[in-house]
């Protein structure tokens, strides 16, 4: 049999996260060509289970196709289990020499994904540095999950580690939003059109909004989620990315490195949250609804302690102080259990100056002011930009004005490209080495900077947390002081 090239290690191998995510990545990326052909995965994890019980569980989002049997039996003997503690130095030389054993080849090149709880990465990734390092010139790469800490504090004392065990190049922080079509176009979209690089600045913009939605509580995650909370989860990283990337100085170049740069430079530039720009919130069970999820409250979660007050809907309104952003609110905005699943971005421009249309009909505007611009890139679902304009009502006498799109749905333009999943891209460029869409040690660090005297006053309870019932659009509070900040919410 020919050398191994590649082995690619998934920890945490029966956890939920290589059952709906790693192992149906690592099987789409295979089926299509896209894997290194002397490829070897191995899982490791506590449970007493075999790989086949694996792929049992991770039948349902792997979606074979019937065509794909052939192709997809070729995968599942590529695979094996190792079963094994996390913090027992013999069970890591066992899992090495399992490698060795396995693929002949003591110096193929080593992934490791950890799609583990954060309590055991300090052993894993010491154990692994110790036992499983393949032989030069084999590299090793390591892949780690968020939460990459809880705080400030325990996320330096974990960076402080991996830097003892890794160098910097050896580690991929992921961030499954960077993998996204719509999160990886906001640099081309601002970067190369001189349209919108020309008014991407104070003077032309009142106000940038980034908002998650989803329409799901906890659904047995509460375990998990509730030691966190929404802004932990979904805030600090995925949104907080995202807004470096629409506030940052243009890069010099499109090298990992030079954005990695620009989006720390950016982030030094905010300063922490203040408790007054801060709203959040728990959502409770709507007893009337015919939906039976969405009867139960988030204190309904059985794995969720009965007098918890984890946010599970968060805004905070941030400020970048710079030459470009001073004075614009950057707000990001999250909540689960609401009434859809939508993450997007809205920048609103600056309302049109003059009073020149004062005396004309705009019904859609009760106040009796020119709707504002607002160009909105819509990450998911169903992919869109779109810049909303006013515009004189076709056909009609003297000037009606009423709002429209210019609309850019990927749906419709693009029909039939298929947009790769987030996690496909970031693991092929864990493969090819390429750092763009990973989070860099002094971003990850400057991210907690700016949420943890958050953090702090939340889990000390000292910030009044509103419930909202399941499935509505979202906390009345919350679009008081976004109004209050200059957002104009118009639907
Ligand atoms: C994860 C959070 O990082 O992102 C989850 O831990 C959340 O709570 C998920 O549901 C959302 O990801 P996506 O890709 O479905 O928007």
């Amino acid at each position: 049999t020919p050398l191994t090239s590649h082995i690619f290690f998934i920890f945490g191998a029966s956890g939920d996260l290589a059952k709906k995510k790693i192992y149906p990545t690592l099987w789409w990326l295979y089926r299509d060509g896209f894997l290194p052909e002397r490829i070897r995965f191995i899982g490791y994890a506590r449970s007493q289970i075999t790989i086949a019980t694996i792929f049992e569980h991770a039948a349902k989002y792997m979606k074979v196709e019937n065509h794909e049997r052939e192709t997809f039996q070729k995968f599942v003997e590529l695979n094996s289990y190792c079963v094994g503690h996390y913090d027992v130095e013999k069970d890591f030389q066992h899992l090495n020499d399992e490698a060795n054993r396995l693929s002949k080849q003591e110096s193929a090149h080593r992934l490791f994904y950890l799609a583990l709880p954060p309590n055991v990465y300090e052993s894993v990734t010491e154990l692994i540095s110790k036992h499983c390092r393949p032989k030069p010139p084999g590299w090793i790469r390591l892949i780690v999950e968020k939460p990459f800490g809880k705080d400030l504090q325990s996320s330096n004392k974990l960076s402080e580690h991996l830097s003892k065990c890794y160098v910097e190049e050896e580690i991929y922080r992921i961030d499954h939003y960077l993998g996204k079509e719509m999160v990886q176009n906001i640099i081309v979209l601002r970067f190369a059109n001189h349209i919108l690089s020309r008014v991407w600045n104070r003077d032309s913009i009142a106000a940038v909004i980034i908002i998650f939605k989803e329409d799901i509580g906890t659904q047995g995650r509460g375990g998990y989620f509730d030691q966190f909370g929404i802004i932990r989860d979904v805030i600090q990283n995925h949104l907080m990315q995202i807004l470096s990337i629409v506030a940052m100085e243009k890069p010099r170049s499109t090298k990992g490195e030079d954005i990695r740069d620009e989006k720390v430079k950016l982030l030094r530039c905010i300063s922490p949250v203040k408790p007054e720009d801060v709203v959040i919130g728990q959502y409770i069970g709507d007893k009337d609804s015919g939906d039976v999820e969405h009867q139960q409250g988030y204190l309904d979660d059985k794995t969720v302690p009965d007098n918890s007050t984890t946010p599970t809907y968060a805004q905070l309104i941030l400020n970048i102080n710079n030459e470009r952003w001073a004075g614009v609110p950057f707000i990001l905005r999250a909540g689960k259990a609401l009434n859809e699943k939508k993450a997007e971005i809205r920048i609103q421009f600056r309302d049109a100056p003059g009073a020149m249309f004062d005396e004309d009909i705009r019904e859609n505007d009760p106040n009796g002011r020119l709707a504002r611009d607002e160009l909105v890139m819509r990450v998911q679902p169903n992919e869109a930009i779109y810049l909303k304009l006013n515009t004189k009502r076709p056909g009609e006498m003297g000037f009606i004005i009423e709002e429209t799109e210019l609309d850019l749905t990927y749906g419709d333009r693009y029909q039939g490209v298929k947009l790769p999943d987030a996690y496909e891209r970031l693991i092929l460029d864990v493969f090819m080495g390429s750092k763009i869409n990973f989070v860099r040690s002094d971003e990850l660090q400057e991210a907690w900077r700016i949420v943890d005297p958050i953090l702090e006053l939340v889990d000390q309870k000292k910030l009044p947390l509103i419930p909202y019932k399941f499935g509505v659009f979202g906390i009345p509070e919350a679009f008081e002081a976004a109004a209050k900040h200059g957002y104009i919410f118009r639907g």
